[in-house]
């Protein structure tokens, strides 16, 4: 199928990292407009250097910061004056046991991957209105079923695929709003997950289990995920709306 975001313009969060990199790159070649926002500096900066000559922005914008986040839906209502597609890809993750997670490590997560989801929402939803829109939210498997040592992140992606449901009520019809649920993606995250746990053991059965949870037997490659993504921004996908699609190799048929 030929995606097209031709005339689109896109927001993408946490657009640094392993998954936001290629779709920040793809939304391009498919022809949106794409700005890309992230905390990682140096990231993002690397990645504008890797997109010249596309229509791509990069701005230092934290999700987890009201202030910054309505300063970007008024620079986005200034340069594009609507938005079509929002990604809300931006997230953390830490590894450890429900009874070892502080009140700090929580509120981090939370505040991140559920109530940046929020914001950039709220925010740039306003902008989305009265147009053909697509927000996508990368949840998680995590989302869905529930996985050790992860008790923080797992209700941060259960919440972010309940709001996806609530928000394409609200926005319906115009707005369509889905949530993608990968599985392990190759990308520096596991590592990061994997790297918190408290002893050796611990860390290679999350790897194993990470590896061998897949039907397919293998970690998801970024582009597998960002496939989905450029479908639901495209009007190929214009009859999907509060979905939670599983792109997970098939982790939660079993
Ligand atoms: N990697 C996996 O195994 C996996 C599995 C299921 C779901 N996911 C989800 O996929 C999405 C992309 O993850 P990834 O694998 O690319 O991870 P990643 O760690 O490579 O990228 C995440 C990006 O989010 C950015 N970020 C963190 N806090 C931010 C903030 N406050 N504001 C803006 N940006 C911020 C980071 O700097 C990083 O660039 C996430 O929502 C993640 O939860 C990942």
């Amino acid at each position: 199928m030929e995606i097209s975001l031709k005339g689109k313009t896109a927001v993408v969060t946490g657009a640094a990292g392993g998954v936001g990199q290629v779709a920040c790159e793809k939304f391009c070649e498919d022809g949106a407009t794409v700005i890309g926002i992230d905390v990682d500096e140096a990231r993002g900066a690397a990645l504008t250097d890797r997109l010249r000559g596309r229509d791509f922005e990069f701005r230092l914008v934290s999700v987890a910061s009201s202030d910054e986040v309505a300063e970007l839906a008024e620079y986005v209502r200034g340069r594009f004056g609507a938005l079509d597609v929002l990604l809300n890809n931006a997230a953390i993750v830490r590894g450890a046991p429900v009874l070892e997670t502080t009140d700090e490590q929580w509120d981090a997560i939370l505040d991140i991957n559920l109530k940046g989801v929020f914001r950039m929402t709220r925010d740039l939803g306003v902008h989305m209105k009265g147009r053909r829109g697509s927000i996508i939210n990368v949840a998680s498997n995590a989302g869905l079923v529930g996985f050790e040592n992860m008790s923080a992140y797992c209700a941060s992606k259960g919440g972010v695929v309940q709001f996806t449901k609530a928000c394409a009520m609200d926005f319906a019809p115009e707005v369509r709003v889905n949530a993608i649920c990968p599985g392990v993606i190759d990308t520096a995250m596991p590592h990061a997950f994997v790297r918190d746990l408290p002893d050796e053991a611990a860390k290679a059965a999350a790897w194993a289990n990470f590896e061998n949870g897949h039907l397919l037997r293998r970690l998801a490659q970024p582009e597998e995920i960002v496939a989905m993504a450029r479908f639901l921004a495209s009007d190929a996908a214009s009859f999907v709306t509060g979905a939670a699609i599983s792109v997970d190799g098939g982790w939660v048929a079993q």
